[in-house]
C-alpha cells in the first residue's frame, strides 16, 4: 500500500507507479465514494467488454420455465432508431470484445436480426447468438457463417423427444433438424465458425437425461454443454429445482471429443453449483456487461432486465423490480456505463456489500427482501441473486 499525505490545502496525490500499473491514463477521473467509513476511489474508465442486446421480447415458443410467464411487459421489437443509438456508441467503449444477441425473447423473431449482427461485426465485435433453433432455417444459417458469428448457443431442455417437448412445447426432431444442417453447411464452407453450444436447464422431470444431452452434445459436435438450473418464477417452477440451501448430490460430468478444422477438441459440460454457498460473484459485473433492453433501457445484468416475481433459494416470493441506470436514445453507452450510479453499483457488486437474506432470521417475513431490497440501504440488492451463487448460468 502506498502511503498518501495531503498537502498544506488537503491535496492529495496518487502516486505514478499506480497509474502505471493500472496503464491509467493521469487524465483519468474519478468517483469518490464512501463505504463503511473507507474513502474510495472509482474510476470513470469506459471499459465495458460485454454487451448483451434484447433485440427482442417476443417469442414463437411458450416455455413452461419462461419468465415470460410471470412479467406482464410487451412483445415488442427493438426499434431500428434504438440500435442505432447504440451502433453510435460503440466507438467510445475501446474494451469492447463480444456482442450477445439474446435474452427474454427469441432474437430471432426479430427481423432486422441478421442485419443488425452485420453492422456489429462492421466493428469487430465477436458475435455470441441465443436462439430456441426454430428459426435456424438454411438462409438463416448461411448468413450466420457470411457474417462470421462466434457462436451460437442453442437451447435443448431434455434428451428425450417427449421430455423437450413437454418444457417447450415444439419437436425435438425440429431443432435437431436445423443443427444437423447447421453442421452440414458447416462442414461444406470448411469453416470453425461459429462453434456450437448447447444450453440444458436442469430441473426434476429432465435431470435423468443429462446423459442423453452428453450423447447429443457429441454428436452434434457440440463444444460446450451448458447446464444451469432453473430460476422458478412461478410455483410449479419451484417443485422442479434441484439446487437447495443445504448440500445436494452433484450432476453427472463428463466430456467428448470435438472436431475442428484439423484438430480434435475435448467438449466440456459446465454444471452449476448445487447449493447456496458463502463465495457471491457476478459474473455480469466482473465480466463487465452492459445489458440494453428492447426499449433502450440499460441494465446490469439479466436479472435486473426485467420486473418479475421469483422465488428465492428457500422459497420466498420476491418481486424484483427492472433497474434501469439509463437509455441509450438519450445517452452514450460510456455515459450511461460511467455514470455515478452504475460505477458505484458495480462496486458494490464486486466486494458483494450486501447483506446474506438467506441467513437471516427475518428472512420470511422481511418487506425489504420481498421487494429486494437490503437493510444496508444498497438498493436493489443483490443479497439473494442466484447468478451471483452460480446456480443459474447462462452462456
Ligand atoms: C430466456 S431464453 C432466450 C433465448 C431463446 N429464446 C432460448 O430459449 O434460447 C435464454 C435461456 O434461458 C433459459 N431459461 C428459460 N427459462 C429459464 C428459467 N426459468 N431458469 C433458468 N433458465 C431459463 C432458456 O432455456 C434459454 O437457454
Ligand atoms: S424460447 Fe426462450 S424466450 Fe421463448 S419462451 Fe422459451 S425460454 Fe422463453
Ligand atoms: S434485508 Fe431483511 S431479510 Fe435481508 S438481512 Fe436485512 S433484515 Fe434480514
Ligand atoms: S449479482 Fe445478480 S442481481 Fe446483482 S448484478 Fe449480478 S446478476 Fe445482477
Amino acid at each position: 500500500m502506498a502511503k498518501i499525505k495531503p498537502d498544506a490545502k488537503g491535496h492529495i496525490e496518487i502516486p505514478p507507479s499506480f497509474y502505471q500499473r493500472r496503464r491509467f491514463d493521469p487524465q483519468t477521473e474519478f468517483w469518490l465514494d464512501e463505504r463503511e467509513g473507507d474513502l474510495l476511489l472509482l474510476p470513470r474508465l469506459p471499459d465495458a467488454r460485454k454487451l448483451y442486446i434484447e433485440v427482442t421480447t417476443s417469442c414463437n415458443l411458450n416455455c413452461q420455465t419462461c419468465i415470460r410467464h410471470s412479467w406482464s411487459d410487451p412483445n415488442a421489437h427493438m426499434k431500428p432508431s434504438t440500435f442505432q443509438h447504440i451502433l453510435d456508441s460503440l466507438d467510445d467503449l475501446p474494451s469492447l470484445e463480444r456482442v450477445i444477441f439474446t435474452s427474454f425473447g427469441e432474437p430471432l423473431m426479430n427481423r432486422n436480426l441478421l442485419k443488425m449482427i452485420e453492422e456489429i461485426r462492421k466493428h469487430d465485435l465477436a458475435v455470441t447468438l441465443g436462439t430456441n433453433g426454430v428459426l435456424l432455417t438454411e438462409d438463416v444459417v448461411r448468413e450466420l457463417f457470411r457474417l462470421r458469428v462466434d457462436q451460437v448457443v442453442v437451447s435443448i431442455d431434455g434428451g428425450k423427444p417427449e421430455t423437450y417437448e413437454d418444457v417447450r412445447g415444439t419437436q425435438l426432431s425440429l431443432i435437431l433438424e436445423n443443427v444437423n444442417r447447421f453442421n452440414q453447411i458447416k462442414k461444406e464452407l470448411g469453416v470453425v465458425k461459429p462453434t456450437l453450444a448447447i444450453e440444458f436447464v436442469a430441473m426434476q422431470s429432465n435431470q435423468g437425461e443429462l446423459n442423453d444431452l452428453l450423447e447429443l452434445a457429441s454428436e452434434l459436435n457440440a463444444s460446450r454443454l451448458v447446464v444451469s438450473h432453473v430460476l422458478p418464477y412461478t410455483k410449479e417452477m419451484e417443485a422442479e429445482k434441484l439446487y437447495g440451501y443445504g448440500p445436494r448430490e452433484p450432476l453427472k460430468t463428463g466430456g467428448w471429443p470435438v472436431k475442428s478444422d484439423v484438430w480434435v477438441r475435448w467438449g466440456l459440460i459446465e454444471l452449476p453449483r448445487m447449493f447456496w454457498g458463502a463465495e457471491r460473484r457476478c459474473k455480469f459485473v466482473q465480466e463487465k456487461s452492459i445489458v440494453v433492453g428492447w426499449d433502450g433501457n440499460v441494465s446490469p445484468c439479466y436479472a435486473f432486465s426485467h420486473s418479475y416475481k421469483y422465488y428465492a433459494i428457500d422459497g420466498v416470493e420476491k418481486n424484483v423490480e427492472r433497474y434501469i441506470l439509463g437509455n441509450v436514445n438519450e445517452q452514450s453507452l460510456a455515459e450511461i456505463w460511467m455514470s455515478e450510479e452504475f460505477t458505484r453499483f458495480r462496486s458494490s457488486v464486486r466486494s458483494f456489500h450486501f447483506p446474506s437474506c438467506p441467513d437471516c432470521d427475518l428472512r420470511e417475513t422481511c418487506d425489504l427482501r420481498k421487494n429486494n431490497e437490503g437493510c444496508w440501504g444498497h438498493n436493489p440488492s443483490c443479497a439473494d441473486c442466484l447468478w451471483a451463487q452460480d446456480i443459474v448460468r447462462c452462456p
